[in-house]
């Protein structure tokens, strides 16, 4: 930190004793105290594997296979979604006024919401191949759908409210993980709304 904040605390005492400082344009340009270190595509794409595993995503974007202590990420479709082709089983609508509803695999829920489908974030087009890294932070700290204004929000169990103060850094290390896996093809299915269940 030390080595890091020095030459911030110079340059703001450069301008505190510079007679025009106030007038000085503000500059955008990033100091040494706030910017990460430069870091190669590599490490970034590292980093983003690890906050994905510890942050949970695949517990609800990647299907499963059944293991003898239950559902595991299935490797060959990681972060690929709800299956299109897995059908659910009828909603008990009885269940639905005390519970919320968890597929086998965790990729469909059911809930007040109606069903919400977790969705394929892999490098595929039919995920977010064709994403800007501005969609994916949009989707990730403002809840909006495919990381578009003016789309819908993301529903239910994606837990959006969760990143909203998740730095650029953390967003950047994320993104570039997920353009890098590898793509699988998936279309993961509308989501229903309740009064359809
Ligand atoms: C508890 C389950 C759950 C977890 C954990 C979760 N998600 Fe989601 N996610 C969902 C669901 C369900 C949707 C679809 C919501 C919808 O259709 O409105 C979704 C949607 C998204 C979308 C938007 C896709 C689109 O087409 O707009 C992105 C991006 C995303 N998740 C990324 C992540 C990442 C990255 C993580 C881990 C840091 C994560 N999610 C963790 C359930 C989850």
């Amino acid at each position: 930190m030390r080595t890091l904040l020095f030459p911030a605390l110079l340059g703001l005492l450069a301008a505190c004793h510079t007679p025009d400082a106030q007038h000085a344009p503000p500059t955008t340009a990033p100091t040494a105290a706030v910017t990460a270190p430069e870091e190669t595509l590599e490490a970034r794409q590292e980093r983003g594997r690890y906050l994905v595993e510890i942050m949970g995503c695949n517990d609800c974007h990647s299907p499963k296979l059944m293991g003898p202590t239950g559902p595991y990420p299935d490797p060959g479709r990681l972060l690929s979604g709800h299956p299109a082709a897995q059908a659910l089983p009828a909603v008990p609508k009885e269940a639905l006024k005390d519970w919320a509803l968890f597929a086998m695999g965790n990729t469909a829920t059911v809930g007040p919401w109606g069903v919400s489908y977790a969705a394929n974030i892999t490098s595929d087009a039919s995920g977010i191949g064709n994403w800007s890294e501005e969609q994916f932070a949009n989707a990730m700290r403002k809840g909006w759908w495919k990381g578009l204004e003016g789309s819908r929000p993301l529903l239910p169990p994606m837990p959006w409210p969760n990143f909203t103060r998740m730095p650029d850094p953390d967003i950047s290390a994320i993104y570039a993980y997920l353009m890098s896996t590898t793509p699988v093809e998936n279309v993961v299915p509308a989501p229903v709304p309740p009064d359809q269940l």
